[in-house]
């Protein structure tokens, strides 16, 4: 969740930028590459000037899956009988937490490979790559220039989790689905990273981030628009509209074994009592059977829901204080022991049992805060956090650490998900991100994106039926293509 301040003034200043935007180029589109341009001459590329940087995580789970798709990448390459590239594991390359927004690592990368090598390929754990399909579209690409290359996404309408940038034209701008990798030729990494040790970057929040990636190199018309490379897909390998591709998504859901069983999660809805009569009726229509432990947690008790009085008063902005009382009274012993612990907002709306399977991968002794990351001040050594209302899910462990740590809520209505974020960065506990978790509804996110994924969860009754949009979590078999 976002301080209210902070969204009115972030709406205003987007709107801006936004009409800047459409006032100085009104054509808005993705640039159209001339033949001539992306066939120069076709240039010797070997693999080894090609750094790949695996946009991976620290926890076990998620470091094992990039350690995967290293050594499969290194396994094409010498089947291709081409001298190794290198192929980085992000999480591995220092202890900035920033990391994971890429611009803080652009002047690593350009110190390192921005004289020996041509271009920086960056890839998700669930993206799928044909190496030498690859290669041979690289060579097409004159490396002296700057491209941005990718998959393109647009927005149909204006959306909250891009600050409703482009308001007048929603879908003019394109930026990368991550998903499908995307690339930087050695020129433009180099031109960006004098800039982020020049300027120091800006933006205090990170919310989305490949569409903020792509704002920062646009610059406003100063830097180079996304170019979209059709072989870069988003599509599930074996589908018959992939033989083309150089890049596939792996679109199946994490399952590792057994999805755990509902009674090793206890849920917490945290509502208030102005909500009992809106709110908690579509989750008790919706999804609450589908948990075996749930509390609702309010300002006021009702024995009709029934709600627990946790005797912490309501607060407008954050819920700090309320969030601290659920996660000690989870470990209180009032409330069945479970290996899980899910936070939710009373507008939430969540699939059970995807998170039953998603859990599979996770180990609960382990200290994991999972969900939709988020980050606050990246740029200047600030912190991720799991954003509220896709759901924060704990194990045990991470509870445990949490308050034996002694860490607090500065005040009652601080932020909570924010609160957390600074509490787990201090203890150097890195959260970990599932795309499956969504803090806002599924209009605000563009349509290519969800299609290839399962997801968990979205939030915010705002303009939607959420009973409808509950019908789609409940769908088996995920609407792929
Ligand atoms: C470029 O230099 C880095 C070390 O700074 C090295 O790891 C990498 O292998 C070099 N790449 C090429 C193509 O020589």
């Amino acid at each position: 969740m976002v301080p209210y301040g902070y969204k009115a003034a972030a709406l205003m200043f987007y709107s801006l930028v936004a009409f800047i935007a459409a006032s100085k180029d009104d054509k808005g589109k993705v640039s159209e590459v001339q033949e001539t341009e992306r066939h120069p001459r076709e240039s010797q590329l070997n693999l080894r000037e090609v750094v790949f940087v695996i946009q991976s995580q620290r926890n076990s789970f998620h470091a094992q899956r990039a350690q995967r798709l290293q050594a499969d990448l290194l396994l094409q390459a010498e089947a291709l009988q081409e001298s190794l590239p290198a192929i980085l594991l992000l999480h591995t390359l220092s202890e900035n937490e920033g990391d994971w927004s890429i611009l803080p690592l652009l002047p690593y990368l350009s110190s390192h490979f921005g004289k020996n090598s041509s271009w920086v390929l960056f890839l998700e754990e669930e993206t799928n790559v044909n190496l030498g399909k690859l290669h041979n579209i690289l060579k097409k690409f004159e490396r002296r220039n700057e491209w941005f290359l990718g998959k393109s996404l647009h927005d149909d309408e204006s959306t909250i989790i891009h600050h409703y940038a482009f308001a007048e034209n929603p879908s003019a701008f394109k930026y990368p689905d991550f998903s499908a990798g995307w690339a930087l030729s050695m020129p433009l990494v180099n031109r960006l990273s004098n800039k982020v040790q020049e300027q120091p970057l800006k933006s205090d929040f990170t919310i989305d981030l490949k569409h903020e990636v792509a704002l920062y190199i646009w610059d406003e018309g100063k830097g180079p628009r996304l170019t979209a490379v059709p072989e870069l897909c988003a599509l599930p390998e074996h589908s018959p509209q992939a033989q083309r591709c150089a890049t596939t998504v792996n679109t199946h859901s994490p399952l590792c074994g057994e999805p755990v069983k509902k009674e090793a999660i206890f849920v917490a809805v945290k509502t208030c009592k102005k909500f009992h009569t809106e709110r908690v009726p579509v989750v008790k229509k919706t999804w609450e059977k589908q948990a075996a432990h749930l509390e609702y947690y309010s300002d006021h008790a009702d024995p009709s829901i029934p709600t627990v009085d946790l005797g912490v008063p309501n607060t407008d902005r954050g819920h700090c204080g309320k969030t601290f009382a659920i996660l000690k009274r989870y470990v209180s012993g009032a409330v069945p022991k479970t290996d899980w612990l899910l936070i939710v907002d009373d507008d939430t709306l969540i699939s059970l049992p995807r998170l039953q399977a998603l859990l599979s991968c996770y180990d609960p002794t382990e200290p994991v805060f999972l969900g939709e990351r988020y980050g606050y001040g990246l740029g200047q050594g600030g912190y991720s956090y799991i954003t509220g209302g896709g759901g924060m899910v704990f194990s045990r462990e991470a509870v445990l650490r949490l308050l034996s740590s002694g860490c607090k809520c500065y005040s009652n209505d601080a932020p909570d998900d924010m609160v957390l974020g600074m509490c787990f960065n201090s203890l150097r506990l890195s959260v970990t991100h599932s795309p499956l978790f969504h803090q806002a509804r599924p209009d605000d996110y563009a349509r290519d994106f969800l299609a290839h994924q399962t997801p968990i969860s979205f939030h915010k009754h705002w303009n939607i039926d959420p009973i409808a949009v509950f019908h789609k979590l409940r769908q088996v078999v995920p609407e792929i293509f």
